[in-house]
């Protein structure tokens, strides 16, 4: 395992962990407790966890409160996810290999999870048991609800779903997977960055043009992935852009072209990092960017 590949495997570690402490069970209700675990423990490629540490080590932060703001982005990302299989969004079966929450429970059940998870994240950033400045606690609380709001992740969520069958501008479909999955990638690393609690990085505003490349770069991967890879690879259905008639960069662009563009953001990633180096070591980022851009699923 070469260096990278290690950091990455102890990264979701150490996230699987902070999770596992940080979701309650048993009551008042055990089967919500559940379904919430059963959403957020789950696997998943710790994206944004990786991003969030990486851009918290560059900050020198304690990783122990990378964790919590990772945590915390987890549970958001987590009840996206339950959400957007639900029946009245995309209607899906398959997430991370097994079945969707609202297969495994049932929907209202896998409703209530989302709508816990969410809340779970803030009480989690504005805890007394974590150990930075209230200032930092508040800037954290404020970047994740702005990437999750109608500004941010919610608000793209429903340009998806207004724009099904639609055939929309390109500057229409980057504006919304900058929302839907740029947003809360982007928000990762600049809460990374929050937990080094004021030690001023030089070229903060290059890590965000980072941010927003590799964030773009994520969901157009992701859309070329639903119509390359097969189910049991994505370990979610495949093919199902397509079925459901969503406008995405392989049916704007056409699969090649789409290729070429994450292949182009990946650049400017690259790129925007160059203007990071006096910062410190920022070989992790630039590897993050590759595995966004070159992933298999
Ligand atoms: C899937 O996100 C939904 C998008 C935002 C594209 P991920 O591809 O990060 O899902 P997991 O966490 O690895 O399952
Ligand atoms: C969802 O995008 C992005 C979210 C905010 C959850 P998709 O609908 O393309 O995600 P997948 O392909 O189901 O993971
Ligand atoms: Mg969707
Ligand atoms: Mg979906
Ligand atoms: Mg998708």
């Amino acid at each position: 395992m070469n260096d990278f590949a290690a950091w990455a495997a102890a990264v979701a570690q150490r996230t699987k962990t902070a999770l596992e402490q940080a979701l309650p069970q048993g009551r008042p209700s055990e089967r919500l407790h559940q379904a919430m675990r059963y959403a957020a423990l789950g696997g998943g490629k710790r994206m944004r966890q990786l991003l969030a540490h990486a851009a918290g080590e560059l900050a020198g932060a304690d990783p122990a409160a990378v964790d919590a703001a990772a945590c915390a982005l987890e549970m958001i990302h987590a009840y996206s996810l339950v959400h957007d299989d639900l029946p009245c969004m995309d209607d899906d079966d398959l997430r991370r290999g097994r079945p969707t929450a609202h297969k495994a429970f049932d929907e209202a059940t896998a409703l209530l999870a989302g709508d816990a998870l969410q809340p779970l994240a803030f009480a989690l950033l504005s805890a007394d048991a974590l150990a930075l400045p209230d200032a930092v606690k508040l800037a954290l609380v404020r970047e994740l609800a702005q990437a999750s709001g109608s500004l941010g992740m919610a608000g793209g969520q429903a340009i998806d779903l207004e724009s099904v069958g639609k055939r929309i501008s390109l500057d229409a479909l980057e504006a919304m997977h900058r929302l839907k999955t740029g947003a809360l990638l982007r928000a990762a690393l600049r809460m990374g960055l929050l937990c080094g609690a004021g030690k001023t990085l030089l070229g903060a505003d290059a890590l965000d043009a980072y941010g927003a490349a590799v964030g773009l770069a994520f969901q157009v991967v992701d859309d070329v992935l639903d119509a390359t890879t097969s189910t049991e690879v994505l370990g979610k259905t495949a093919g199902k852009d397509g079925a459901d008639n969503k406008p995405t960069y392989v049916t704007l662009l056409g699969l090649e072209a789409a290729q070429a563009l994450a292949e182009d953001l990946r650049r400017q990633a690259h790129a925007a990092l160059d203007a990071l180096r006096d910062a410190g070591d920022v070989s992790r980022l630039r590897s993050l960017a590759d595995k966004i851009v070159m992933r298999g699923n």
